[in-house]
């Protein structure tokens, strides 16, 4: 596996690639089974596999998750190595926001950026679709994969993609899940034992909003409600439970076949985002 610092090193790697196809796993590091997960999918999807790591800090509303989101370079490249990834991308803002950040050039989706997660962190996916955004135009990849953990993410980059006419595909690839259910992520590793315990709530709540509407429930305000007040019990500070449509993330509508339940929900200092999606 090759390690880039710098755009320079980068694009010359990058060249020795032409003709092949590449898929592309952008991150933020402290790597876990989920991204793992993306990473194996991408061997299956491409030829050659690139993958970044750069803690974006754009797309962070709150300076003190920045300045704790956990940071493990050093297992990620080995955790990487193992994978087989042929080549890792590992800038610092100086190479990624040389005027900085204030007058960068931004992307943005309105409507779909501005609800749910854009509402309770504003300008956090801004930050989001422009690095996105910068890493597709350096990586120039062919697929680029997902995880369906950020669901409203997944969505804003298909859209960014589609709106801004990229040549790549989206991949999408599920979630995964500690034995309690709870979504794989970063941010957990800043969770008590005792606190990842309590987080399998969320998943609960999910899964049995997802069971409720299959069973043909169509009261949507009141089990949204209802999981707001279960979080509750359990010690989270809820921010959103919602029932959507998966198409456009707006309130279901009874004839509506698919659905998606989203939640967030503060631990202690901690943010965590899950959902579900589901056929009716
Ligand atoms: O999902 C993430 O880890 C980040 O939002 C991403 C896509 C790497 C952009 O910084």
């Amino acid at each position: 596996m090759k390690l880039c610092r710098t755009i320079a090193d980068f694009r010359s790697q990058r060249q020795a690639f032409q003709g092949e196809s590449v898929a592309f796993v952008a991150t933020m590091g402290n790597l876990h089974k989920g991204h793992l997960s993306l990473v194996k999918r991408a061997r299956q999807l491409a030829g050659r596999v690139v993958v970044s790591i750069y803690v974006n800090p754009l797309q962070f509303n709150e300076a003190s998750d920045f300045e704790h989101y956990p940071r493990t370079p050093e297992q990620d490249q080995q955790l990487l190595e193992a994978e087989g990834v042929d080549l890792l991308f590992m800038p610092d803002s100086r190479e990624l926001y040389p005027h900085g950040q204030q007058g960068n050039c931004k992307v943005m989706v309105p409507e779909l950026g501005d609800m749910l997660e854009g509402e309770c962190r504003p300008g956090h996916f801004v930050g989001v679709t422009t690095i996105v955004n910068k890493l597709f135009n350096l990586v120039q990849p062919d697929v680029a994969l997902f995880g369906e953990k950020d669901f409203q993410q997944l969505m804003l980059i298909r859209r960014m993609v589609d709106d801004l006419n990229m040549p790549l595909s989206i991949e999408a690839v599920p979630t995964c899940r500690h034995d309690n259910g709870l979504a794989m992520s970063s941010r957990n590793n800043r969770l008590s034992g005792k606190q990842q315990q309590q987080a399998g709530a969320i998943y609960q709540v999910l899964s049995h909003m997802a069971e409720q509407l299959q069973q043909g429930r169509s009261d949507y305000p009141v089990l949204e409600a209802d999981a707001m007040d279960f979080l509750r019990q359990q010690g989270l500070e809820p921010e959103y439970v919602v029932i959507r449509r998966p198409a456009d993330l707006l309130p279901l509508q009874r004839d509506d076949m698919q659905a998606v339940v989203l939640a967030a929900a503060r631990l202690g200092d901690v943010r965590l985002i899950d959902n579900i999606q589901l056929t009716l």
